[in-house]
């Protein structure tokens, strides 16, 4: 990092960007930070901030931005985030993070309400995406991104939000979870 450079720095994001240059905006500076490290805490703890900031440069009203990482086997457990405090566990198949994890393929979710089993862990939450991190074909734990607004996400997210969690899977070391 350059002298004139700051850390937070990489959290302010020009409003001016297209969507395309701001999610392009996450995964260099992802790349950027997660050369300092492979602690998966300390990168997945940036990324929420990244993703916070990004999607609040774009006006996309998101409420939590952060992380599942499996615990056991067929389990996840709260990781790194922004937003209001949340469910701690969640089973494999259960909910839009469950969903994804035992899928692992990514759920766009323009209306909350209609995804069978939907937990709520905020009543305000109207959208969501949730996206596998995957490794050797183990699920690692998932990226989630709420709204509150109805279909706050849509493929262009995917697509970023997918090369963020190959990213992710690339850069942490995951024999310490
Ligand atoms: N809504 C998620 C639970 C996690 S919170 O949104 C942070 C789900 O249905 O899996």
């Amino acid at each position: 990092m350059g002298e004139d450079k700051h850390h937070a720095d990489y959290a302010n994001i020009s409003s001016s960007l297209s969507k395309e240059e701001t999610l392009q905006h996450i995964l260099d500076s992802y790349s950027a930070l997660a050369s300092d490290t492979t602690n998966w805490v300390a990168n997945l703890s940036n990324c929420s901030s990244l993703l916070w900031h990004a999607y609040h440069s774009l006006n996309t009203p998101v409420n939590w931005a952060g992380f599942y990482v499996r615990s056991k086997p067929e389990e996840l457990i709260l990781a790194p985030f922004q937003g209001k405090v949340a469910c701690q566990i969640i089973k494999f198949g259960s909910g839009v993070c469950g969903t994804a994890a035992s899928s692992q393929k990514t759920q766009l979710v323009p209306d909350v309400e209609k995804f069978p089993g939907h937990i709520a862990c905020d009543g305000e939450t109207k959208s969501e995406i949730v996206v596998p991190i995957v490794k050797d074909g183990q699920t690692l734990g998932v990226l989630d991104l709420d709204c509150l607004d109805l279909n706050g996400f849509d493929k262009v997210d995917q697509e970023y939000l997918e090369k963020l969690a190959e990213l992710i899977s690339e850069t942490c070391d995951w024999t310490k979870l």
